[in-house]
């Protein structure tokens, strides 16, 4: 043979072996923690360490939930990711971001959350268990991407998943710090490597390759509305959390005072990108001035002048009537500002009294831009919020003493969440009982998503014996 064909030989088969030691180097070099060049790269490595979960103990699953925990709670790591998020997707509030990473870590609830069913009888007992689906792909938001990590990453391994994350793009580079300080804390507690990835590079191409692969068993999406309808139509299966519009119902049974601290507190949460948050009032007339006096007196700066209202709705929506993206997440002090009002930071929220069907009150923006309607009596309030809502179900407050109109309210929502006399964080467990999520799938019925939501149900049967009684 010639001498030149067996050099190229040789150096095609060391080319072979270099790609293949490099492929099998990225997959399990540690120092990656969770972080890939490629979606292919990162779905294969999530599969890789899934195999590993699925014969861990539920214990150790355990110690892997509190790794998670115990990475988001050190101070320098909660400050930094808070600080990065606010930096980086310049959306939200560092002292909110603060408690609401926290509450991930503290309150998403691990491996107790996975209670099995049992049944037994003369012919036997049968289990129903909670059982993983395999690796999972998650698609994050801008509004909340470190909170939704947090919570959706210990859901998903307490439930023996794994998880490849899409991230926003606008919140990549905190969401890729993250992961990293995640991996890390879990293999020092002796997880495998890889529990939970994503790619270097976030885009709507690797989301797209994260939708078709088909080792993805199941896909979560949180997001805006375009995002969770891509997901829910693409033929696998899906767990939807999208956009809500959440209204708020004041009526003159009300502790005025009160129900106009905790309207503004909630609006304001984080500036307003929750998306359980307040976004429009509906107060009956008689305690309306008294609900506004009092929203003032707590942080609400109220526009009058027609002009300035038409003004405002130019800087802050698109020319269809959507957010004006630059304007998520801002705080109502930049708002004001750049209409050429100045105020300080005591300022939390922007209102205006305008009719039913005003774009303010209709579309949700996701900024403190808290729009009143006034009304007649509790029941019109309660039909016009539901309209509001345009039936997403997502998320209604309302502040009464009436347990009648309480209660008709909540059931003409229909919405996940329904909050009263509180602000609507105690939605998700900020003053209020109840374990805490940022995956609220009202679209797939989930609800306030846990463990058992990435689950699989499955019967294991023993016949004729193991009944006791
Ligand atoms: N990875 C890749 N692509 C993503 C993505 C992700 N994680 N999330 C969204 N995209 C895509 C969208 O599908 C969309 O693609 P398209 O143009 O092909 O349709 C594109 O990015 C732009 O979407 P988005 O960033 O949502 O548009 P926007 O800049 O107009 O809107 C927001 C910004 C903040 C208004 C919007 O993202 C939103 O409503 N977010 C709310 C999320 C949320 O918290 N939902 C509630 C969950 S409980």
């Amino acid at each position: 043979m010639d001498i030149k064909v067996i050099e190229q030989m040789v150096e095609q088969a060391l080319k072979e072996l270099k790609t293949e030691q490099t492929q099998r180097f990225s997959l399990s070099r540690p120092e990656n923690y969770g972080i890939f060049e490629t979606m292919d790269e990162a779905i294969d490595a999530s599969e890789e360490a899934q195999k590993k979960l699925l014969h861990s103990k539920l214990d150790h699953r355990q110690r892997y939930v509190e790794a998670i925990r115990s990475a988001v709670l050190k101070r320098e790591n909660l400050e930094l990711i808070s600080r990065l998020s606010v930096d980086e997707t310049e959306m939200g509030c560092y002292e909110h971001k603060l408690i609401k990473n926290r509450l991930a870590a503290e309150r998403t609830p691990g491996t107790e959350d996975l209670a099995t069913e049992a049944v037994t009888g003369d012919r036997g007992l049968t289990l129903v268990e909670y059982c993983p689906f395999g690796v999972i792909g998650a698609i994050t938001p801008t509004t909340n991407p470190t909170e939704t990590i947090i919570n959706n990453s210990i859901s998903m391994i307490a439930g023996g998943n794994t998880v490849v994350f899409s991230p926003h793009p606008r919140a990549k580079r905190v969401s890729q710090t993250l992961v990293k300080l995640l991996n890390k804390e879990l293999m020092d507690a002796g997880a495998p490597a890889n529990l939970i990835t994503m790619v270097e590079e976030p885009s709507i191409e690797n989301t797209n390759k994260l939708i078709e692969n088909p080792k993805i068993r199941l896909l979560v999406a949180t997001g805006g509305p375009s995002i969770v309808k891509k997901v829910l139509s693409c033929g696998k299966k899906a767990v939807g959390a999208g956009a809500g519009n959440p209204p708020v119902v004041v009526d003159e049974t009300a502790d005025i005072e009160k129900a106009a601290m905790d309207i503004v507190a909630g609006c304001s949460f984080d500036n307003n990108v929750p998306c359980i948050a307040e976004k429009e009032v509906f107060a009956v007339d008689s305690i309306c001035d008294h609900l506004i006096h009092y929203m003032k007196r707590n942080g609400a700066y109220e526009m009058r002048d027609e002009a300035l209202i038409q003004k405002l709705i130019a800087l802050v929506t698109t020319e269809k009537g959507g957010p004006e993206t630059s304007f998520v997440g801002k705080s109502a002090e930049y708002i004001l500002k750049r209409l050429g009002i100045t105020v300080d930071n005591s300022v939390k929220v922007i209102i205006m009294e305008v009719p039913k069907d005003h774009l303010l009150v209709q579309e949700e923006l996701m900024m403190p831009i808290l729009p009143i309607v006034r009304v007649s009596d509790v029941d019109t309030a309660i039909e016009y919020a539901h309209e509001a809502e345009h039936g997403n179900r997502h998320t209604a407050m309302m502040h009464s003493k009436n347990i009648e109109k309480l209660s008709k309210m909540a059931k003409v929502m229909e919405t996940t969440i329904f909050v009263k006399n509180a602000p609507s964080y105690a939605g998700i467990g900020v003053g209020g009982e109840g374990f805490t999520t940022f995956t609220i799938a009202g679209p797939t019925g989930e609800g306030l998503t846990s463990a058992r939501s990435f689950c699989r149900k499955r019967r294991c049967v023993m016949a004729d014996v193991f009944s006791i009684r």
